[in-house]
């Protein structure tokens, strides 16, 4: 077989062979295949796209590169959630406790933070003494123990995806349908889930900026979970705006607490209850209204939160910062940014909303960056606000007053206003299955 006869193949439109598949994906992690032909397939990948058994076995032969995770020492159904990303995303907080507290279980691995979106083991990781680098065993014992355990992923999850995403990067190949779908979903079979719940983010702060487009991804997403034996279900939400009011990681943390305690801002509140009731359903709890009432319940007696605090206290944390958020430092510096005219806010650049908490610090610029856990922006009047000019639209954090003022001007960019109100999406747009779109909520 050669590389030069696949990229012609793709490159014309044809279908690759699970035998060509496989020989591309070894061959690139054993590092026989040079970047630059895996480059040229990835580009013909890109305009040519893949047929549902290509993607298959593309997301299998890079699910296998490395380790697959066992599950099966921990009791129960498993089932995982995994988001597209973006920004303010701190549902994995909400929903991870929420699940558990009425009788699911979650071993999730988590990423941390790149580019414009966070990550929830960065968020996680900003509780002084909360641990993401656990042992399986430790990792198995906990979720056994209490239900959850959130912690990061092990370096061999999927390497071949590592080594192409990387490559993707720089060679403007990451927005592919096909080669995020097969780049999410072969993670999430390595993890070892029994089902899996996707948060397919849609909007101006996501991967996919139309819905026409979030929904061929999630039918993407799908195929694969159900033909690799999964249950796999995929919610579509609104990450036109950013989600929630805060974003960053200490800010985000006091967020996910409110919410937990049924006060948290209207649309995360209830993209987070949406989130764990399927959960729960594709966990076998119960039919929708059972688990409705179980979540709305795990809320209202506290269990949600008391859980949470249970899952810092195993994994290393000082639980009294979620019993009192308020003692997360603090920003040495902070600024508003007021309206600079009036009538409504018609659209948000939410990317560059994300991309003004990583200049305040709250990001990564590097992989090897640090994170400023105080630097965050609080948004409180989003798309579809009508404001008066000189009303308060955002606060924003840093350590850096310098920081501060770039990020000031940077943030004013991202808003669009007008005399006339905007259309605005509802929190959860439509829900995918194997047996088709519906619209939601
Ligand atoms: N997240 C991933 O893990 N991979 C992609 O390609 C895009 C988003």
């Amino acid at each position: 077989m050669r590389m030069y006869d696949i990229i012609d193949k793709k490159k014309r439109g044809n279908e690759l062979t699970k035998e060509e598949i496989n020989f591309v994906i070894h061959g690139y992690v054993a590092e026989e295949i040079p970047d630059y032909q895996i480059a040229a397939l990835l580009m013909a990948i890109y305009f040519q796209g893949m047929t549902e058994e290509e993607l298959l076995y593309l997301t299998n032969s890079m699910a296998v590169s490395g380790d697959l995770v066992d599950l099966s020492d921990i009791n129960g159904i498993k089932v995982d959630k995994h988001s597209t990303g973006g920004v303010g995303d701190k549902t994995t907080l909400v929903v991870a406790p929420l699940v558990a507290a009425c009788g699911g279980k979650v071993a999730k691995m988590s990423g941390r933070g790149l580019g414009f979106t966070g990550g929830t083991v960065d968020k996680l990781e900003s509780i002084p003494g909360f641990q993401t680098a656990i042992a399986e065993e430790e990792f198995f014992h906990t979720v056994n123990e209490i239900g959850l355990s959130v912690i990061g992923q092990s370096a061999n999850i999927a390497p071949a995806d590592k080594k192409l995403y990387a490559l993707r990067d720089v060679t403007a190949t990451v927005d592919s349908i096909p080669l995020i779908a097969a780049s999410i979903m072969s993670k999430k079979l390595a993890a070892g889930s029994d089902k899996i719940v996707l948060d397919v983010t849609v909007g101006s702060g996501a991967f996919m900026k139309t819905k026409e487009d979030a929904v061929a991804l999630a039918e993407k997403m799908v195929a694969i979970g159900e033909g690799a034996g999964k249950e796999t279900i995929a919610l579509l939400t609104n990450m036109d705006v950013p989600l929630g009011i805060s974003v960053g990681n200490n800010v985000e943390i006091v967020e996910a607490v409110n919410t937990l305690k049924g006060k948290g801002p209207k649309d995360f509140q209830e993209i987070c209850e949406i989130f764990a009731i399927h959960m729960l359903v594709l966990g076998g709890i119960g039919d929708f209204a059972a688990c409705k009432q179980k979540v709305m319940q795990a809320i209202a007696d506290g269990t949600a939160l008391e859980k949470f605090a249970q899952m810092v206290r195993w994994q290393g944390g000082d639980n009294t910062y979620i019993y009192h958020p308020e003692k997360l430092e603090k920003a040495k510096y902070k600024t508003d940014l007021l309206a600079g005219k009036s009538g409504y806010i018609y659209h948000m650049d939410t990317e560059l909303c994300g991309r003004a908490a990583v200049l305040l610090g709250a990001g990564r610029e590097t992989k090897d960056s640090g994170i400023d856990s105080t630097a965050g922006i609080c948004f409180y009047k989003k798309t579809g606000a009508q404001v008066k000019k000189g009303e308060l639209l955002a606060t924003l954090y840093s350590s850096s007053r310098e920081k501060l003022k770039e990020a000031l001007a940077y943030l004013e960019k991202g808003y669009v206003f007008d005399d006339k109100e905007p259309p605005v999406w509802n929190s959860v747009i439509a829900k995918v299955t194997k047996d088709g779109v519906e619209d939601l909520y």
